[in-house]
């Protein structure tokens, strides 16, 4: 499945970025601001945290519609965290940073696509139809490459994550999809990174792996 391999190499390369991320939540302005690669990097980096953490209540075409000055777009992010956008304090900076460069207020408007809140909603409510059957084989690609650094290879824990094998977590799917989907504490979210059927095989992998 070329597809699947493909994403899994955009998958690791956000995350590179992410711990970047990190490194980059206090920036010396000035320097950046003159060096180009810097500035890229600065610049990946905001825009993963958009991903991350905007995304999962309306479409992009929500922000690419507004075209806001920074102070504005600080408003906005905050009022989105208000209304439950996850921004861990660190990314702040980065992400209205991102989004003044990239849709300044001296650009010409476009129309934003609004989204009803009643809509934004309905994407937050539980999902009737029935989840997808998880394949194992997709899962261990995927684990490995998302999961492993933090959790260890198999999934025993490791500096950064807890064992995971045989945790009644993996039993209570609404659990299990919470925690992924908002990230617990080190843990980021991935909510726009795993798609249903990702998270499906992940938990088919993870169900496999026993104590012994
Ligand atoms: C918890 C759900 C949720 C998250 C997460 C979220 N938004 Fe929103 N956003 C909304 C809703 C609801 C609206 C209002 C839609 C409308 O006005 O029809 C909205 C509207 C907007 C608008 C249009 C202007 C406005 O204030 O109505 C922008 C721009 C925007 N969001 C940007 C962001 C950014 C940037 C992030 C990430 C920090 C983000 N959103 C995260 C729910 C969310
Ligand atoms: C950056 C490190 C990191 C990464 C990457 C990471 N996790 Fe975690 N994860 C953690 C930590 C730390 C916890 C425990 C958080 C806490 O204290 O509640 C956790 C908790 C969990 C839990 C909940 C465990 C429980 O008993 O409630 C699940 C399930 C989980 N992770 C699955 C995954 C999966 C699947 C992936 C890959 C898609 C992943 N994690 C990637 C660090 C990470």
């Amino acid at each position: 499945m070329p597809t699947l391999h493909r994403r899994i190499a955009g998958l690791a390369a956000a995350l590179a970025a992410l711990g970047l991320g990190a490194a980059l939540a206090t920036p010396q302005k000035r320097e950046e601001d003159n060096d180009p690669d810097e500035r890229q990097i600065q610049l990946a980096s905001g825009r993963l945290a958009f991903e991350l953490n905007c995304l999962m209540c309306h479409s992009e075409e929500m922000t690419t519609g507004s075209r806001l000055t920074p102070q504005q777009w600080a408003t906005e992010v905050d009022k989105m965290i208000g209304w439950g956008a996850p921004v861990p304090k660190e990314k702040r900076a980065l992400l209205v940073d991102y989004l003044s460069s990239q849709y300044p207020a001296d650009k010409p408007a476009a129309t934003p696509a609004r989204l009803a809140p009643d809509k934004a909603l309905a994407l937050e409510r539980p999902d009737p139809t029935p989840p997808p059957v998880g394949k194992a084989e997709e899962g261990a690609l995927l684990y490995k490459s998302l999961c492993a650094n933090c959790h260890g290879p198999d999934a025993r824990g490791g500096d950064l994550g807890t064992n995971l094998v045989e945790k009644p977590v993996l039993f209570r799917r609404d659990d299990y999809l919470q925690a992924l989907r908002a990230g617990r504490r080190r843990m980021p979210s991935y909510r726009s990174v795993l798609k249903p059927q990702d998270e499906a095989d992940l938990l088919a992998w993870l169900q496999q792996r026993k104590n012994d």
